[in-house]
């Protein structure tokens, strides 16, 4: 229990980050809203912190900028903002829709902190270097998007705006925020719909089925638990000298998909093949994919001392448990 509760505001906080979030918030003592609309989250993820936390925490189901009007509890220490339309492949699917999620939605937020005078998290993405190829990537650096008739630039220029949004609040509105770029986050609760790469090479494994690699599978990604990044979000909002700027967090371990693929295999022990497919037949149409994505993480090691412990196979190892647990009951219901 914390000394000094708070009350916090998490938005998307039904969603897979957000509810790793909520969870050791709550643990922590602290009173917490949840704003979702359920668009890809899911209450089951609130069910354990509904049990712990009674009354401390309140779910509201709808967006964020219709809460942001019909909201009159006591104001917000702190807002965590998550909601988003996330994945390149909801982007692409939906793009209109998914861009006016993220820009509105973002606007909403920081309308809400200001008008509180809360601390704001804005969650941005590895998405905003674009194509670049200077690797690894550091917040500072210049970023290279693809022309605006491909949907899949959109996701980033959308998270791009977010924070132009942002650091033009805190120029305006003296605005109290920290602007964080996740790379790839895993974890349970990650849901592989949306081609979310680790959730659904698991989930193929668990069922026997081919592990579908996009392109030829040399694309080298980071993957970082989602345990290790919670607590490294609080300690940033946390931070006076934080305000203001840009943080990457993920891990700086690289894996080609392929090696991913195969580890999957090994840790869940399944019968299951490597299928490679292309790009198009995932998509439908021409898509350029990123070779290499890897965070420069000096700035938020010098800032919080930032160093994720958890091991790539046990989490592989922890996914496979909670999906395989999620199956039995779906079975036992
Ligand atoms: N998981 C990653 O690897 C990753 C990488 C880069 C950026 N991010 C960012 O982190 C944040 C959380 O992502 P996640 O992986 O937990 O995804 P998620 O889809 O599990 O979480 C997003 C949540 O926002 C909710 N939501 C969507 N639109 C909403 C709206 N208009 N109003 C209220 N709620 C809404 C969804 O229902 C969902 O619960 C997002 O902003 C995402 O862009 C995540």
């Amino acid at each position: 229990m914390t000394s000094t509760p708070k009350h916090i505001l998490v938005t998307g906080g039904a969603g897979f980050i957000g509810s790793h979030l909520v969870d050791v918030l709550l643990t922590s003592g602290h009173r917490v809203v949840v704003v979702d609309d359920l668009s890809t989250g899911d209450l089951k993820n609130l069910s354990s912190a509904q049990v712990t936390a009674g009354d401390r925490l309140q779910f509201m189901h709808t967006t964020v900028s219709n809460a942001l009007g019909n909201f009159n509890a006591p104001r917000f220490d702190e807002i965590y903002h998550f909601a988003a339309a996330v994945g390149v492949r909801l982007i692409v699917q939906h793009p209109s829709q998914s861009i006016e999620t993220n820009i509105y939605e973002t606007s909403a937020a920081i309308r809400w902190a200001i008008r509180d005078g809360a601390k704001l998290l804005v969650a941005s993405s590895s998405e905003v270097y674009g194509k670049s190829l200077r690797v690894p990537f550091s917040e500072s650096d210049d970023v290279l998007f693809g022309p605006t008739t491909s949907a899949r630039w959109s996701y980033g220029y959308s998270k791009a705006l977010d924070e132009f949004l942002a650091l033009a609040a805190v120029a305006e509105s003296h605005l109290q925020t920290v602007i964080v770029r996740f790379f790839n986050t895993v974890g349970p609760r990650q849901k592989g719909e949306w081609g979310m790469v680790l959730p659904r090479f698991i989930q193929a494994a668990l069922a026997g089925k081919p592990l579908e690699v996009h392109g030829d599978g040399s694309q080298q990604r980071c993957f970082c638990d989602v345990r290790d990044i919670v607590p490294a979000l609080i300690q940033l909002v946390g931070l006076e000298a934080g305000m203001g700027r840009i943080f990457n967090i993920g891990s700086d371990a690289m894996i080609s998909i392929q090696a991913l693929a195969s580890r999957v295999i090994r840790v869940t022990e399944s019968i299951s093949q490597i299928q490679n497919v292309t790009h198009e037949q995932v998509f439908g149409k021409i898509f350029e994919d990123i070779q290499v994505r890897q965070p420069n993480l000096e700035r938020i090691r010098s800032a919080i001392g930032f160093a994720p412990v958890i091991p790539l196979d046990s989490t592989i190892a922890d996914i496979a448990r909670s999906l395989r647990g999620a199956h039995h009951q779906e079975h036992a219901a």
